[in-house]
């Protein structure tokens, strides 16, 4: 029985790798759920900039607000635009569901799990492989995503990126100027931008998109703050109950040795 677990999972653990975004190499990111100013950006960035189409129906604004250690009437006066929403309800959008399928093509899905789903790394890189392609709807594609029903809704941060490269160079390399390990050169990327196109630079936006992701993944396992302090304290606990344990063991033990 045991082999054949074993073996079924074998046969699956392609496919979950796959899922997670084919052959693109992914930019690797170290969320930091420590980081409360990247964590409030990021926030900002997700009411200003997603939740206009994507909603995060798990997550509470007023939770959110006491983990980030945001006021509260600065989360009700700047980050919650519907006049009928109170800070204690869901952070979710009126939008509905049919009529964004119809726009879009797929409906927006909820991003409350979203880096569980596809994993920091994804979302991260994702965000920034939006490329010129005038064949799509929206005057854009995406490396990771091909043919996406979402349009490039950070353009004007990043600039509008336009790629001259093959789909396989595109596939290999697509993320800034990566570093030759054999001559220590850059090496010519295959991300062109279009000067002044947009109103960051490139590391700007780079932490923009960070902040970005280190708050969805806040998001998707919002319990994880507290759990990791309460860790510690149980460790501690545990370690001064061991003195104790082991001085009574001692004591009972006495007699008999
Ligand atoms: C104009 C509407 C719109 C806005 C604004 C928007 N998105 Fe999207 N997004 C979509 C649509 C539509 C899809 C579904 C695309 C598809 O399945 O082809 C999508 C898909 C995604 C996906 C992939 C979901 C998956 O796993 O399949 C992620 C991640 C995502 N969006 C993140 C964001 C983030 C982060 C923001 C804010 C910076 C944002 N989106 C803003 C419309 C939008």
């Amino acid at each position: 029985m045991k082999k054949y677990l074993i073996a079924l999972m074998m046969a699956l653990a392609p496919m979950t790798a796959s899922a997670a975004g084919g052959t693109v190499a992914l930019d690797p990111i170290a969320t930091d759920l420590t980081n409360k100013a990247s964590l409030q950006n990021g926030m900002a960035t997700f009411v200003n900039r997603c939740m206009g189409c994507h909603q995060a129906g798990y997550q509470r604004f007023e939770r959110a607000a006491q983990d980030l250690e945001i006021p509260a009437n600065l989360v009700e006066q700047y980050m919650i635009f519907d006049p009928n929403k109170k800070i204690g309800e869901q952070m979710t959008v009126a939008m509905a569901s049919a009529d964004a399928k119809k726009w879009f093509g797929n409906p927006p899905p909820d991003l409350s799990l979203e880096t569980r789903l596809r994993g920091a790394d994804w979302v991260y890189t994702y965000l920034r492989s939006f490329y010129k392609d005038t064949k799509r709807p929206w005057g854009v594609n995406n490396v990771v995503f091909p043919d996406v029903g979402m349009p490039n809704v950070l353009q004007d941060l990043q600039g509008e990126v336009v790629n001259h490269c093959t789909p396989e160079e595109l596939l290999a390399a697509a993320h800034g100027n990566k570093v030759d390990p054999l001559t220590g050169q850059k090496m010519a990327s295959c991300k062109s931008v279009t000067p002044n196109s947009g109103s960051m630079s490139e590391e700007e936006f780079d932490k923009t998109v960070y902040d970005l992701v280190n708050f969805m993944s806040y998001m998707a396992e919002p319990s994880k703050m507290v759990s990791g302090r309460i860790g510690t304290y149980v460790l501690i606990f545990l370690a001064i109950l061991f003195v104790f344990a082991y001085a009574l063991k001692k004591e009972y033990w006495k007699d008999v040795h």
